[in-house]
């Protein structure tokens, strides 16, 4: 029996459903903070070369092994290997993967979603920042609250998989992206009304190293670029599975790298202007869209519109990448158990559903959110909770580690003439063929060594 695949209705939705992907919680809520953390401007720049030396390269190397293989990963690899090839690890790794990081992720999406529900009912009107600071944190450690918007976000996510590629996945990043790129520019326009614009813009664009930590902030940019392009966890080898063979992916790619750095951006010159005309500052962390931003909006004119449409655009944009997570876990037992596809979607998406609650308690004071002490100290940092560790592990690990194998994969283990053919399918930018076997062959390996190492500790021994 032929699995109960999908295949896009056309290019442009595999366009929009990828750039999906991509956008996320990792360009709104993380970029604009990690820069901020890391002092603006110089980080960027690291960050911009980061996307075009290591994100790109990869994206590309995942686009082909799916689109070749038209399977999801760990089929894929297997197809491109041989049976029972310790490659295929790279295809169990990606479905752990996307167990690991929607149950975290979904947490988070919930609180956008609750920020909607406060900033529409005027929740920010007339409060000190003291007191919206205190929402955040009555949010985070209220358990049940979170538990609730979790279930809420997962079912939405489920229900879109469940009706199948074109008409689920592709028709919904085909209404929430444009809805999407249409919020940004309302906010990117009132931005740039604000007085604290300029400012803001020569923070990101400006040339300044004070905070700026050559090793950590480096691996920092490169950590973010594989989450914010959605890489190292086959997202991207699902969705290429869907393209028809004779596809280019390497124009493709390059088009999702640019759309996903300019929402990145976007996201920035959105806040940090916000924030500087509040007389805020930029270097908040976590809190900068759930804190900061409510603090600042509740200050301004127009806030009270702004703030929904703000949470509004942070929920589409967390919904579209959540799909694609769900659709990873979801394609392998269609392809390799010959599952259907509602039974795939029900059973991971609800397995991820259970698998996140611990993360929705974390914030509270039960076990799952006291600081959990497991190993050692360099590693841990000392005690995590249940979701500090889940991000923790994905991002600094499973990320860069699917990243290096894809890489290796391509570049070592698929033949080449099988791989320069691939690369040459439907585009004529086949001239860059070269320059991206050698990106991925030492560029890419040399550079998620590098994050590897740091987060072992290697490079903050003795600090
Ligand atoms: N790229 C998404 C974001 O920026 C997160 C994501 C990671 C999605 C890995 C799919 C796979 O938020």
């Amino acid at each position: 029996m032929a699995a109960d695949r999908g295949q896009w209705g056309s290019r442009l939705g595999f366009i929009l459903a990828a750039t999906g992907s991509a956008v996320g919680l990792g360009n709104i809520w993380r970029f604009p903070y990690i820069t901020g953390e890391n002092g603006g401007g110089v980080f960027v720049v690291v960050y911009l070369a980061c996307v075009a030396l290591v994100g790109l390269p990869i994206m590309m190397a995942e686009l082909f092994i799916g689109r070749t293989a038209q399977l999801s990963p760990v089929g894929a690899v297997r197809s491109m290997s041989a049976p029972r090839s310790p490659w295929m690890g790279l295809g169990w790794l990606s479905v752990v993967a996307a167990f690991i990081i929607l149950s975290f992720y979904s947490v988070v999406a919930g609180w956008s979603m609750h920020y909607v529900g406060l900033s529409i009912v005027g929740a920010f009107k007339d409060k000190t920042p003291d007191e919206i600071g205190a929402m955040f944190d009555a949010l985070y450690a209220n358990g049940g609250l979170n538990v609730l918007w979790h279930i809420l976000f997962m079912v939405l996510t489920i229900a879109i998989v469940v009706s199948g590629i074109r008409k689920g996945i592709e028709l919904w990043s085909r209404i929430l992206m444009p809805a999407l790129f249409g919020l940004l520019l309302v906010l990117l326009i009132y931005a740039m009304t604000t007085d604290g614009f300029t400012k803001g813009f020569e923070y990101i664009f400006g040339f300044h190293a004070d905070k700026f930590d050559l090793t950590s902030s480096t691996l920092d940019a490169l950590g973010q670029s594989f989450f914010s392009l959605s890489l190292g966890m086959g997202a991207l080898v699902t969705y290429g599975s869907y393209l028809r063979r004779d596809e280019g992916v390497v124009s493709i790619s390059i088009i999702v790298c640019s759309l996903d750095t300019a929402v990145a951006l976007l996201a920035a010159l959105i806040l940090f202007p916000i924030l500087f005309t509040a007389g805020l500052d930029p270097d908040q962390s976590v809190g900068l869209a759930f804190i900061s931003l409510p603090i600042a909006f509740s200050q301004m004119p127009g806030g009270a519109v702004l703030a929904p449409l703000f949470f509004l655009l942070l929920t589409f944009a967390a919904l579209t990448s959540a799909i694609s997570l769900l659709e990873v876990a979801t394609a392998y037992f269609i392809d390799e158990r010959r599952w259907s596809r509602a039974k795939a979607t029900l059973v991971t998406g609800g397995g991820i559903l259970i698998l996140g609650i611990p993360s929705a308690l974390a914030g509270g004071p039960g076990i799952f959110g006291d600081k959990l002490k497991t190993g050692t100290e360099s590693i841990w940092d000392g005690g995590k909770n249940w979701f500090d560790v889940l991000e923790y592990f994905s991002n600094n690990w499973m990320l860069p580690l699917g990243g290096l194998g894809i890489a290796m994969f391509v570049s070592w283990r698929v033949g080449n003439a099988a791989r320069e053919q691939g690369f040459k399918t439907g585009t004529k930018l086949g001239a860059m063929y070269w320059g991206w076997v050698q990106l991925l062959r030492y560029v890419v390996p040399i550079g998620v060594l590098l994050v590897l190492l740091n987060a072992i500790g290697v490079f903050s021994a003795g600090e």
